[in-house]
């Protein structure tokens, strides 16, 4: 039987799984020497980018996936399930180990915490057809993945991205979101967005930081003096024309349930750890994902109306970009070569993470 020690073992290699924002939203309960609890929670309430709790519950799918291959490190087989009747904003997953002879190592074990989100350049180095096979088994027979290779296609992605990067910076509602999500001047964040990893050079981070100190100053400086030209150029057009591919991956019915949504996240960690080991990095490009599913539902993202009609337009425009069953669309990223970034999330510490009552 598993001791309480590989238990904090597993949890803490486990802890490296990645979610939006890095907002880790889950804390851990050893409920037995065979039973973990994972208490979810989302942050639909302060942050626009989770709707109804979608990129939370990718993220405690992550979670669950990378718990899964660490276990493996240790002969456990690790399963899960959602405990009945608990709430969708607090769910609440029971995971039991049990030893199993039969078992090999994961071969994704390796790469838990050597996976990192690359938001600057990649190189354009094409997929070799290797890489593609390994991502496509990786997503599974139950999702589609499409990818965005040629540099038309790319230049494509490049457009939406700016036009969705435009909406980002003049939403207020965003500007609250990236003003808690990004920790300013440093180059490792337990908790949020290091500075260093957002992928804009110094000067503008300079200037993002002064100017995002107040909602007024920053609408100032994005309607007079063209305030959202260096973010745009540095985060969006540049990184999404110099890279290897986007990538877009569907479901094959389309995704409603809290379930749907954890498992599109195991699958988006399988993606990402194989691209790590394939050499790949990613970025994941969720935000006109995110816009759609407003779209598509009629619900506005903004106070302001100008910001609700970008949307819709923006929505138009992916439709076109991603073919038919847009709405069957999980998760977006690029991916490609590239050096190792000198700055990323780390994570709060696993006594951190553990459960308390409040
Ligand atoms: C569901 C989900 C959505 C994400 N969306 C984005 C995104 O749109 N853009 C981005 O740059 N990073 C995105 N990320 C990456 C996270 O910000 C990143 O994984 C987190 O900050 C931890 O950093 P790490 O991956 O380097 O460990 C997303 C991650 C998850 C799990």
């Amino acid at each position: 039987m598993p001791d309480y020690d590989i238990l904090h073992k597993i949890l803490d290699l486990a802890r490296w799984a990645p979610s939006g924002d890095n907002t880790q939203p889950w804390r851990f309960e050893i409920i037995d020497h065979n039973h973990v609890a994972i208490h979810g929670h989302d942050t639909r309430d302060w942050c626009l980018y989770d709707f109804e709790g979608r990129a939370s519950y990718m993220a405690h799918g992550a979670l669950l996936e990378t718990i899964r291959i660490a276990a493996t490190g240790y002969g456990l087989k690790a399963v899960w399930v959602l405990r009945a009747e608990t709430s969708a904003t607090a769910p609440i997953y029971d995971v039991e180990f049990e030893p199993d002879s039969t078992l090999m190592r994961d071969p994704l074990y390796p790469f838990i915490e050597v996976r990192t989100v690359q938001r600057r350049p990649m190189r354009t180095t094409p997929l070799t057809a290797n890489q593609r096979t390994a991502i496509q088994i990786a997503a599974g027979e139950d999702y589609t993945v499409q990818f965005f290779e040629t540099l038309a296609d790319r230049y494509e992605v490049a457009k939406l991205l700016w036009q969705n990067a435009h909406i980002r910076l003049t939403c207020p509602e965003a500007y609250v979101v990236h003003k808690q999500i990004i920790e300013w001047g440093v180059t490792v964040s337990q908790d949020r967005i290091p500075e260093r990893a957002v992928g804009v050079d110094p000067l503008t981070a300079c200037l993002m930081r002064w100017v995002m100190q107040s909602w007024d100053r920053l609408d100032f400086f994005n309607r007079y003096l063209f305030g959202t030209i260096a973010p745009r150029i540095q985060l969006d057009f540049l990184p999404a024309v110099f890279c290897a591919a986007h990538l877009t991956i569907k479901t094959v019915k389309v995704p409603e349930t809290l379930i749907d949504f954890v498992s599109a996240g195991m699958v988006m960690q399988r993606v990402w750890l194989t691209c790590t080991a394939n050499g790949l990095f990613l970025q994941p490009e969720m935000t006109p994902v995110i816009f759609n599913w407003y779209s598509s539902r009629k619900i506005k993202i903004s106070r302001l109306d100008a910001v609700n009609q970008e949307v819709d337009k923006l929505a138009k425009k992916f439709h076109a970009f991603s073919g038919s069953r847009t709405e069957q669309n999980v998760f977006m990223c690029r991916i490609g070569i590239s050096s190792h970034p000198s700055s990323r999330s780390a994570r709060l510490s696993l006594s951190d993470l553990m459960w308390r009552l409040e």
